[in-house]
């Protein structure tokens, strides 16, 4: 993990509420892996000292990139930086995904909003392509689907509002997937908690693995804190763990959900 001052490449609108943020971050670019995120001090924001975390989207020809909602203050300030400008990032930071797949087992991504942006780092990265589910609330929130068609992904739309793609929730697709493919897939999914949830109880008992990447709230993202934890099983118990170190990707066999809100 390293703290440094990246120059701004660019900042802008993708759609709706969605920013791409490019920066030039030579050596980490080299470390970066999928799942990973970096924890970013906004340019000018004087009203948190907090920084904030965001998935690494591209790691690629020195640079890395970001795509980001704004939600608050922090990003609505975000959004303003200005290529040429300064940024103060930690990363490499958290465990990323696992990308070992047995030799016959198909992946499934599974996004929910702005949780595509690791996503489509993980699928840039694997040795093989699959099926991919991207969910929104409305076509505003459905992000990359030219990216994953044209690496040669199955790309399945849906929305809550029926806008576009499937009407319904992620989840809904993920089901009907599963029923036609079997238990040789591996899912990877990034998204709300309730989203991944679901999953879990599609998956787990199903004899299906899936890695899910949580978004916590944090502070410090490098473990200090405790502000992130999740509760996790352990033998004869279980007990917290921090999604900021530990994770952000956990197996979903591994997460005591019925402590977990
Ligand atoms: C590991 C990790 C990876 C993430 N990756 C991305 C990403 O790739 N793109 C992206 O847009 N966002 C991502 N997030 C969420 C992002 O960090 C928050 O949306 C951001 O910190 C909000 O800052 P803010 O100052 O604008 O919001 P605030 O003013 O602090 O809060 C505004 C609203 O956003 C909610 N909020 C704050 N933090 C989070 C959070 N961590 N998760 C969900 N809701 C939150 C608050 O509850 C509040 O309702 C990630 C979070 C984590 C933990
Ligand atoms: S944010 Fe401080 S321990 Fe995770």
């Amino acid at each position: 993990m390293l703290q440094f001052d990246a120059k701004i490449v660019s900042n802008h609108l993708l759609q709706s509420s969605y920013y791409l943020l490019t920066v030039d971050a030579p050596e980490v670019c080299e470390l970066a892996a999928p799942g990973q995120f970096a924890h970013v001090r906004i340019p000018g924001f004087t009203e948190g000292i907090l920084r904030r975390p965001f998935s690494i989207y591209k790691a690629q020809d020195g640079q890395l990139a970001f795509i980001y909602k704004v939600v608050g203050k922090g990003t609505a300030k975000l959004s303003s930086a200005k290529a040429g400008e300064t940024i103060n990032l930690l990363a490499p930071l958290g465990r990323g995904f696992d990308l070992t797949l047995c030799d016959d087992e198909i992946p499934v991504l599974v996004a929910g909003g702005y949780g595509v942006a690791p996503l489509a780092f993980l699928a840039r990265r694997l040795d093989r392509t699959g099926v991919v589910c991207i969910g929104g609330k409305t076509q505003a929130d459905i992000l990359c689907v030219d990216e994953f068609d044209s690496i040669g992904w199955r790309t399945l739309v849906s929305t809550e509002d029926g806008s576009l793609g499937y009407c319904g929730l992620v989840t809904e697709v993920l089901k009907n997937i599963l029923g036609e493919m079997g238990e040789k897939i591996r899912v990877y999914a990034c998204g709300p908690l309730e989203m991944l949830r679901a999953i879990a109880e599609m998956t787990v008992g199903a004899g299906i693995k899936a890695q899910l990447s949580f978004d916590r709230h944090m502070c410090c993202g490098v473990g200090a804190c405790w502000t992130c934890v999740i509760p996790v099983k352990k033998e004869n118990g279980w007990q917290y763990s921090r999604v900021c170190k530990n994770g952000p990707v956990f197996d979903a066999e591994l997460i005591c959900w019925e402590r977990l809100e």
